[in-house]
């Protein structure tokens, strides 16, 4: 049935158990506890354990999510996963994952689209269902940013953790239906935030490990002020497509990058902060991880209710932007 309704039929999340925190960071870089946390609002993260990797970290989550869809493995048709930080270039990490939970039948692929990975997912997946004939979809964004990080750069390293968070979406599920989106990218600024090795430009010798181009390098500032501008329009976007306005969220769900941005984004969207999803403190940026692992927590503990209007909203390299709402 063509207009069958395609919701979000449940959630799960994965976080490494290994801790690190800004003490334990004071002992690695020239930082503070104070500077970490009164610029960023981290206060610690997580990191994986030697073994762990995107898709077994998706693979914990991705069970979660299922188990509470009450949907089984053989039932995906459809495995989409956001990450920068796939297991191997080849194959892609969703495949990997499709084999991880037995199914051998999925269309299993990766994109790219950084902090914005699980909202371009889930917009793909939502389209591919609502024009193909898929079912269940498991929409997943995973990172192990701790595998691109340098560790002995301060500007970079108090910032990023490791997890993963998953969707399932469903045919004929009214939960979590997904009322519009707004994805957008300019990669004019591709240059101020990216790894530059490991691709056909600059692929991995001696001399670019010596340089340390393997890892991940921003800048900061220039971000900061993007990232506001870009959410507030990207969230300003949603709402007008859908004829809604800001007082209608109940929840705004940001990409958890920074403790200021979120703030900013919500004073000018005139949200309460109150209404404002905030888990940096505990799990840093995780990148595109950290929508799906937000959802899914608001969900395991009972903070969404029926009805409610989520606004989800991220930014981040290539420079990408994403916004959605959701009525859970
Ligand atoms: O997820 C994708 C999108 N990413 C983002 O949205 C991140 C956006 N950017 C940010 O969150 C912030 O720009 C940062 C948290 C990365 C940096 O905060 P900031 O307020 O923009 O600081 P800054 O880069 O302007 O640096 C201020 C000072 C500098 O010292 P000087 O030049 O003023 O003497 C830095 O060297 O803070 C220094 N600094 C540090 N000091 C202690 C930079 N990193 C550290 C550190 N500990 N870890």
């Amino acid at each position: 049935m063509a207009d069958e309704k395609i919701g979000i039929a449940g959630t799960g999340f994965y976080v490494p158990e290994k801790v690190l925190t800004n003490a334990d960071l004071e002992k690695m870089v020239d930082t503070t506890d104070e500077w970490i946390l009164t610029r960023t609002g981290i206060k610690e993260r997580r990191i994986i354990a030697p073994g762990e990797t995107v898709s077994s970290m998706a693979e914990i989550a991705a069970r979660q999510a299922l188990d509470s869809a009450g949907v089984a493995p053989e039932d995906l048709d459809l495995i989409i996963m956001g990450t920068i930080t796939p297991d191997e270039p080849l194959p892609s990490a969703a495949c990997l994952l499709q084999a991880r939970l037995g199914n051998t039948t999925a269309a299993s692929f990766d994109i790219s689209a950084a902090c914005c990975g699980f909202i371009y997912a889930l917009e793909i997946g939502q389209k591919l269902m609502q024009g193909g004939r898929y079912r269940h979809a498991l929409i997943v964004a995973a990172e192990t940013l701790s595998t691109v990080t340098d560790w002995e750069d301060r500007d970079t390293c108090v910032l990023f953790g490791d997890g993963a968070g998953v969707a399932v979406l469903s045919k004929g599920c009214d939960q979590g239906e997904m009322l519009d989106f707004y994805l957008g990218a300019d990669g004019a600024y591709s240059s101020l935030l990216e790894i530059e090795a490991g691709g056909s430009a600059c692929p991995i010798s001696h001399e670019v490990l010596d340089q340390r181009k393997q890892y991940i390098k921003m800048e900061g500032n220039k971000v900061f002020k993007l990232a506001v501008a870009s959410m507030v329009s990207s969230a300003q976007h949603v709402l007008e497509q859908t004829g809604l306005t800001s007082q209608d969220v109940t929840w705004l769900l940001p990409h958890q990058a920074n403790l200021r941005i979120m703030k900013a984004v919500a004073k000018r969207l005139k949200i309460p902060v109150e209404q404002v999803y905030i888990n940096v403190d505990r799990y840093g940026n995780m990148s595109g991880a950290t929508v799906p692992i937000g959802l899914a927590e608001m969900d395991h503990n009972g903070i969404l209710k029926r009805g409610d209007l989520i606004l989800m909203v991220a930014f981040g390299g290539g420079l990408t932007w994403a916004a959605s709402l959701v009525r859970w």
